[in-house]
């Protein structure tokens, strides 16, 4: 059985795109810590819904199209977050499907670390 390959692409504020992918059931998390993408500061409380340095902000129909809607918790991290939009999530309660094939997150300038 082959692995389903899922391709993401990761916007910094700078302009920067990086193309990579990951496999269906990844979260975005996943996919930046087993590729080794250097997005400072990505991701530091490791998925436990602590630190909101995870945010990323989908296009509106991605958003609208993901099977899951945000939990209270990701709300009330989401709300420490720099730059929330209305189509913002954190990224590592996001998982990958089929149909998030092509996926492009924008990776806002500030990370915040609600931790510190
Ligand atoms: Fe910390 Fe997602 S990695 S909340």
């Amino acid at each position: 059985l082959k692995e389903e390959k899922v391709k993401v692409t990761f916007i910094l504020c700078d302009g920067k795109r990086i193309e990579t992918e990951g496999k269906v059931g990844d979260t975005l998390l996943d996919v930046v810590v087993n590729n080794d993408l250097n997005i400072e500061g990505y991701g530091a409380c490791e998925g436990t819904l602590t630190c909101s340095t995870c945010h990323v902000i989908l296009k509106q129909d991605v958003y609208d199209s993901l099977p899951e809607q945000p939990s209270d918790e990701e709300r009330d991290m989401l709300d420490l977050a720099y730059g929330l939009t209305d189509t913002s999530r954190l990224g590592c309660q996001i998982t990958l499907t089929k149909q998030l094939d092509g996926l492009e997150v924008l990776v806002p300038e500030t990370i915040n670390d609600a931790r510190s």
